[in-house]
């Protein structure tokens, strides 16, 4: 029952939980006789950064597609801005802005001309539909592209442009699917840095993401979808404790050297063509000074010497590698902040 035993992150008035901007319980979508989601709970703070992780075809698309009214679930229930999703629809849309996974941009018009028919569809006037879009283009850095086809823009201005189309309603709740897709890693940073002011002026951003390093930037709290549900949920460092792989990793010149440490290691992994050997470690001073005096007492002297945190990869890969999934994972779920 992750929903029940989930407290919010505290910045609700009167240091009450937060609202909820997204909740969920028993989501269920199937197409045809394939069953992509099997039960999904969430619970997404007001003011907050999710983020849906998952393997390709895991069901982060279809998760977005239900929770903005795209398409619509088999089964279960779910509140966004307040209002239910089944029966509050046309509410739910005015409440939220979706960046969908394939662009929206229209190229054959011009990058302004996109941003005005956005104003349009959310029914603003003509002089305020033309101060958002410009207050927006100059935001997101594209007052000098704004009057060229929008077919000439490179992906990061496309995506930009993108997510400012969404923005134009002024929602308090965003969908992003993939933001940074396809970004160089500066237009990467440059989009966090605009998706982390949103949430400064107290926007809910939900977010899917193939890059764990993403998550571990942005959101408040992660989930791991595979398999059709949610198999570990919390905040990155709640994820990485999950899974083992912090270790020291001893790199060597010297075979000789090499040769005489895998003797004395023997509980080590080693890797012969890259003399390097690996020790379990959790990178704690005690645990790392244990290490040394085992170095020293055998008279070990090793030419690099790296302590290795496990990162979000190695939690994706721990919980989305089989259909198995670990024991603790179910048990972070009561342990979550
Ligand atoms: N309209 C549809 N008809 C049939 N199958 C669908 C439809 N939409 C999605 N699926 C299937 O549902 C599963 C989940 O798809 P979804 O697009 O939600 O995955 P995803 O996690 O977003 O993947 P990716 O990382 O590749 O974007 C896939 O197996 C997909 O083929
Ligand atoms: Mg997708």
């Amino acid at each position: 029952m992750p929903s029940a035993v989930m407290p919010t992150s505290g910045r609700g008035a009167a240091g009450g939980p937060a609202p909820a901007a997204i909740s969920a319980v028993g989501l269920r979508k199937s197409f045809g006789d394939k069953v992509v989601l099997d039960g999904i709970d969430l619970r997404i703070p007001a003011g907050s950064v999710f983020a849906l992780l998952g393997p390709n075809g895991a069901g982060k698309t279809t998760v977005v597609k239900i929770l903005s009214t795209l398409i619509t679930a088999d089964g279960g229930e779910a509140r966004v801005g307040g209002h239910d999703l089944a029966t509050q629809a046309q509410s739910v849309r005015a409440a939220i802005g979706v960046t969908g996974q394939f662009s929206a941009v229209d190229g054959l018009i011009t990058g302004e001309e996109n941003m005005l028919l956005m104003a349009d569809l959310n029914h603003l006037s003509k002089a305020e539909g033309q101060r958002v879009a410009a207050e927006l283009l100059e935001r997101f850095d594209l007052v000098e592209a704004a009057k060229k086809p929008a077919s000439t823009y490179s992906g990061g201005m496309k995506r930009r442009l993108d997510i400012a189309m969404t923005l134009v309603g002024g929602p308090r709740i965003i969908f992003l699917d993939e933001p940074t897709t396809g970004l160089d890693p500066r237009s990467r940073h440059n989009m966090w840095r605009i998706i982390r002011q949103l949430v400064t002026g107290g926007t809910t951003v939900f977010l899917t993401t193939q890059y764990l390093e993403e998550a571990d930037e942005l959101a408040d709290r992660i989930a791991v979808l595979n398999g059709g549900r949610i198999v570990a949920e919390g905040s990155a460092d709640e994820l990485k404790r999950l899974v083992p792989g912090g270790h020291v990793r001893l790199r060597f010149t010297d075979p000789a050297a090499y040769r005489a440490a895998t003797d004395a290691l023997a509980d080590a992994a080693r890797d012969d063509e890259a003399l390097t050997l690996q020790i379990p470690n959790d990178g704690t001073q005690r645990e790392l000074r244990a290490v040394l005096d085992r170095l020293d007492a055998a008279g070990i002297e090793a030419d690099e010497l790296t302590v290795h945190t496990p990162d979000l990869d190695d939690v994706f890969f721990a919980l989305t590698g089989s259909t198995a999934v670990p024991a603790q994972a179910d048990q972070s779920k009561e342990t979550v902040r």
